[in-house]
């Protein structure tokens, strides 16, 4: 069994590169950070505090991994109360069981978030940690949310991927961070079939060993 853990901070592409790889070789894919998406979306849906550990615990240990809707869930509200849910142990704990028991699936999975190969699949066959600028990454963010017809202010978004960057990073339970033995893949100024075709080298070369 394979299993391909990819970390980095918000809006490094690493969600597109995820789902090309986990196409390219047949393996299951799970986009972690709709797991704490959909929590924050049950919890808001229903009414419920945010910063009510038990409570976000409860919602995340009844999460059904196979009802996660991206179009839904990718909207910025969710992605800014997800973060907020993430820092709290006992709503980690609960979700990265559910993860595990995904990455165990065959004939292999790739899992993206923020804590896979520190945490959630220590012993992956190969991990990656992809990552940009921040200038880039709010542009990149900035770009798509014109070209899906909406209104944005860079600034507004840059500092977005700057205070999403600081509570991932700042947290105390899994913080994000490389593993020891990740491979760093910078796509600041890669395009997308670069930055994929730079994985897959990677990857090929770990699957050969
Ligand atoms: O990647 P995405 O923006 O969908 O993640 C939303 C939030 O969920 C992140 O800002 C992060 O706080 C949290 N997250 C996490 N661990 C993961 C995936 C996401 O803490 N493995």
């Amino acid at each position: 069994m394979t299993t391909i853990a990819i970390d980095g901070p918000a809006a490094a592409g690493k969600g597109t590169l995820s789902r090309r790889i986990a196409e390219a070789y047949g393996y299951h894919h799970l986009d972690t950070g709709l797991t704490y998406r959909a929590t924050a979306k049950a919890l808001l849906d229903r009414g419920l505090p945010l910063d009510d550990e038990a409570i976000a615990a409860d919602v995340a240990r009844n999460l059904d991994l196979s009802g996660l809707d991206r179009a839904v869930l990718s909207a910025h509200g969710i992605g800014e109360a997800a973060s907020k849910i993430a820092v709290m142990p006992a709503v980690r704990r609960a979700l990265v069981e559910a993860q595990r028991e995904f990455a165990a699936r065959e004939p292999g999975t790739v899992l993206d978030g923020r804590d896979i190969g520190t945490v959630v699949c220590p012993d992956a066959t190969v991990k990656l940690y992809v990552t940009a600028s921040a200038d880039i990454r709010a542009r990149r963010r900035y770009d798509e949310i014109i070209a899906g017809g909406g209104t944005a202010d860079y600034d507004a978004v840059f500092e977005d991927v700057r205070r999403r960057d600081a509570r991932d990073m700042g947290r105390v339970d899994s913080p994000l961070r490389p593993a020891e033995n990740a491979h760093l893949l910078d796509t600041s100024e890669m395009s997308i079939e670069a930055a994929f075709s730079a994985a897959k080298s990677i990857i090929d070369a770990a699957l050969k060993h």
